[in-house]
């Protein structure tokens, strides 16, 4: 067993555990954050993906010893944040999934969140292709993805004060629009 200091989502915490314990159990089993989802608990579903220090990691493969002394964000902590900053109700991405109908039965939605919040912390306006690379490692089986790389660009769009880009679904409607009427003049 041993003691862990930990900053969680702003505050500072301490919380006693056994040595091969995971950050994921000191979480949901020690501080009540369940909004991390114990998922595969193997590394395949990014369920569980915390901020550490900023940066996304898997907390079902991080040892809660090595977050000692360091910066954990959760899903818990996304909205507290940004009351504090500005006064709103949701973290941006929040705001922008809950808008875009990016979820169904939200099991993915925590650890999807939380890669996307870093994505979008390091790379000001990425592109469709870099937020699917972002997200990869977060597993959704319930909504086909679509709207959820929609949520991340409005999101993206709006925080630049631009018109957020057309939905994936979108332009693929259009491609496939435009190839039948090629092959119909044909
Ligand atoms: S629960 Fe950690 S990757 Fe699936
Ligand atoms: S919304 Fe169900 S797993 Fe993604």
């Amino acid at each position: 067993m041993r003691s862990l200091q930990m900053n969680v989502n702003g505050d500072p915490v301490e919380a006693a555990a056994p040595d091969h314990w995971t950050l994921l159990e000191v979480l949901r089993y020690r501080l009540g954050l369940t909004g991390s989802k114990q998922g595969c608990d193997k590394g395949d579903c990014g369920a569980c993906t915390v901020l550490l220090d900023g940066r996304p990691v898997l907390s079902c493969l991080t040892l809660a010893a090595t977050a000692a002394e360091r910066e954990v964000v959760t899903i818990e902590g996304l909205a507290p944040a940004q009351l504090r900053e500005d006064g709103s109700r949701l973290d941006p991405i929040q705001d922008a999934f809950d808008r875009c109908g990016a979820l169904q039965c939200g099991f993915c939605q925590p650890g999807m969140m939380l890669s996307a919040r870093a994505l979008c912390r390091d790379v000001p306006e990425p592109s469709r292709e870099q937020i699917r690379s972002a997200l990869s490692g977060n597993l959704c089986r319930c909504t086909g993805y679509t709207q959820i790389v929609q949520a991340v660009e409005t999101a993206i769009a709006e925080r630049v004060g631009a018109e957020p880009p057309a939905a994936p679904w979108e332009s693929e409607l259009a491609a496939d629009r435009a190839a039948q009427a090629s092959e119909e003049g044909a």
